[in-house]
């Protein structure tokens, strides 16, 4: 049978042209099994409807949005750590590569075990469902089987999912590096896995750590594996200034991205984080390759990274995603994120003359459209339009205890902004992937 709805109320879009949002006050969506099949003005509706054969016939039900609710494409989280989750919050003392040493490694050690993995896996799918991100690209740990069970919390939960076995082969403690062998062997078995799990919503992902963690034979198997099954690569770039200096080091004086594009890496389905670094050169080479930049500046922050510099990626041509990077970053919650990148653009106003900070409407492209085209899904998600599936939240600002008390009536564009700025999982009072409701 259908599976058919029909939502009425305010529709928020991120614009094409990155400087504005598109709203559609009295607007309604026509939901088909996982897909949008009509959308418009309220008053054509019925039209509509009568256009589509299929439900023409039959009762659709409907779901009119309240004052102070609207409707927005879910948020993409670019780069999030799953097994770093019960570490979120934790040990900043430490800038990146002690932090790595001092709790990260230890922590992701402990996924051999897979009592262990199903606890927190099936926590962090909830928490960032609860937020809203409808698609997550995850990284999980170097453990092939533990990787797995991450696998079957989001087909379980019902999240749109890019999931990672890390490959690192050195610089982390015995007990958690793998051989060159194992590494290449063991993701062969994991993407393998996943693919006859047949899951439209789950894909794996090529997962290096960073240059650090591998070495340039098994980036280029990597690449190689990347390319044999068209899978989206991730990994980290240009995070922190000792991380930079190691990588020159080990690798001749190469510059970071040119480490990753002679492995063949920089692809357009590959997603960086960080690149807070990145010198014109690398810029204007990840431009040409159509390589994103998963900017996470919460854990820039909390890791005391530095400031990305989100305009000089813009005007590079560079497309951005937002990450929580997760537990480098201490919220899981890509409002947070948008919060944070306006908060680290707005600093940097004051350093960088006549430079401006990026806006509400930025922040909300990023989460949404600018995700969805990093990890090569804009044809199927990061905007409400017919032919996409409908991976949407519902939003209300209008809930008891939120941190955002509406005492006056707001536009649209109010609301979205008050939302950015105040909002948290309680405003999120809807989520749905490919059509199905998650939460
Ligand atoms: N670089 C290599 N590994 C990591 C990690 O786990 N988190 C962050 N933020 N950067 C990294
Ligand atoms: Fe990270």
């Amino acid at each position: 049978m259908t599976r058919a709805e029909i939502f009425i109320g305010t529709i928020i879009n991120p614009s094409k042209d990155k400087i504005s949002i598109d709203v559609i006050e009295n607007g309604f969506i026509i939901v088909n099994d996982s897909k949008i099949v009509g959308l418009g003005q309220h008053k054509d509706l019925e039209n509509t409807l009568s256009t589509i054969p299929e439900l023409s016939t039959i009762y659709v039900p409907r779901v009119t949005l309240k004052k102070n609710q609207f409707l927005i494409p879910g948020f993409i989280d670019t780069h999030i750590h799953a097994p770093q989750y019960p570490n979120a919050g934790l040990g900043y003392d430490e800038p990146l590569l002690e932090w790595l040493n001092k709790y990260t490694y230890n922590l992701e050690s402990k996924y051999s075990d897979l009592k262990f993995s199903e606890k927190v896996y099936n926590a962090v799918v909830n928490k960032t469902l609860s937020y809203g991100t409808t698609t997550a690209c995850y990284f999980a740990s170097m453990f092939k089987d533990s990787s797995l069970v991450l696998v079957n919390a989001a087909i379980d939960q019902g999240q749109r999912a890019f999931i990672g076995k890390i490959n690192m082969i050195r610089l982390a403690p015995d007990n958690y590096v793998e051989t060159a062998v194992d590494s290449l062997n063991h993701t062969v078995e994991f993407i393998e896995t996943v693919i006859a799990k047949g899951s439209d919503l789950v894909q794996p992902v090529i997962t290096p750590r960073f240059a650090l963690s591998v070495d340039a034979k098994l980036m280029s198997q990597l690449g190689l594996l990347a390319q044999k099954y068209n899978l989206v690569i991730q990994t980290h770039i240009s995070e922190n200034v000792d991380e930079v200096e190691m990588v020159h080091d080990m690798y001749n004086g190469s510059s970071y991205a040119d480490v990753y594009n002679a492995a063949g890496l920089l692809t357009k389905k590959t997603v960086l984080a960080h690149g807070v670094y990145l010198t014109e050169e690398e810029r204007t080479l990840l431009a040409a390759k159509g390589t994103s930049i998963s900017h996470c500046p919460n854990s820039n922050t909390r890791l005391k990274s530095g400031l990305c510099d989100v305009r000089k990626l813009q005007e590079s041509g560079i497309n951005i995603g937002l990450g929580t990077d997760v537990a480098g970053g201490a919220s899981a919650s890509i409002i947070d994120a948008m919060r944070c990148a306006i908060d680290t653009s707005t600093h940097l106003t004051h350093m960088i003359k006549d430079s401006k900070p990026i806006t509400y409407y930025e922040a909300f492209y990023m989460a949404t459209m600018g995700g969805a085209i990093a990890l090569d899904i804009s044809d199927k998600v990061g905007s409400l339009e017919v032919g996409k599936d409908f991976d949407a939240l519902i939003v209300d600002m209008d809930v008891p205890d939120s941190s955002a008390h509406l005492l006056e009536d707001y536009a649209a564009d109010e609301l979205l902004q008050k939302f950015v700025f105040l909002g948290d999982d309680r405003n999120v009072q809807s989520v749905y992937v490919a059509g199905k409701k998650v939460k």
